[in-house]
């Protein structure tokens, strides 16, 4: 009797400490690069724990051209700009929720546009156009690059300077990229958060006027 009880603490134990399947055990749906990618809903009990997260977090500067998986790329979009609520706000905060930030994604096959309510992609401009997400050599070797772009007119009406908003565009900006940089984290994946990228080229390849959308940051994601 006493070693049944033992076996079942044990078994207990067993099941409350069970570890969350690494990356390899999960579905890994190969990405299709059609002109509309339709992401997947994100797994609510994927990863690992939010601490075990912040504690493996850091900025990486090598990547393999593996690319992400349908999995993977959903997550990670979903960590950056994600609906999380019934309201329709994101995964992020933002400053007044005024949500400003576009969120932008340069594959090998071209770039793309991140639509959180629908979550899908949408190809914009066709073709590698990631050396304009950055010159470190990373950049073009890693599969993914975010690019964070404002567009300021969601603060039209707001009596505030042109410096104060694009203060706060930066920080809604680096919410939505520390969030992927938690998921990446959490997930087996890599990732950096970076300032430098042809903002000029990248405004002139997704035909944005810049004087009203502004490059904010950037980001490399891969494994
Ligand atoms: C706003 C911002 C911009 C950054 N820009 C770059 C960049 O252009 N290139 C780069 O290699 N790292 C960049 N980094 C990463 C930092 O260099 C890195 O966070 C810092 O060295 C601390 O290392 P850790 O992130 O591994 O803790 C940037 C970080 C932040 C927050």
């Amino acid at each position: 009797m006493k070693n049944l009880f033992f076996c079942a603490a044990v078994l207990l134990m067993g099941a409350c400490t069970a570890q969350p399947p690494k990356s390899s055990e999960k579905p890994a749906t190969p990405v299709e690069m059609s002109e509309h990618i339709q992401l997947t809903t994100p797994d609510s009990v994927g990863g690992t724990s939010i601490n075990e997260a912040l504690a493996a977090r850091r900025s990486w500067r090598e990547y393999s051209a593996e690319k992400l998986s349908l999995e993977e790329l959903s997550g990670v979009l979903w960590a950056a700009a994600g609906i999380n609520r019934a309201d329709g706000k994101l995964t992020a905060p933002s400053a007044l929720a005024l949500y400003p930030i576009r969120v932008y994604a340069l594959f090998e096959e071209g770039i793309y546009r991140y639509d959180a309510r629908t979550m899908s992609l949408d190809r914009v401009v066709e073709g590698d156009h990631r050396i304009a997400a950055g010159r470190q050599p990373f950049v073009e070797q890693a599969p993914l690059n975010l690019i964070y772009v404002a567009d300021l007119q969601a603060y039209e009406g707001k009596e505030m300077p042109l410096q104060q908003i694009i203060n706060l565009c930066g920080m809604d900006a680096a919410g939505y990229a520390e969030n992927v940089n938690l998921y990446t984290a959490g997930h087996g994946l890599r990732s950096i958060t970076r300032g430098s990228a042809d903002a000029e080229e990248l405004l002139r390849l997704l035909q944005l006027d810049p004087e009203r959308y502004r490059f904010i940051l950037a980001q490399t994601v891969g494994k």
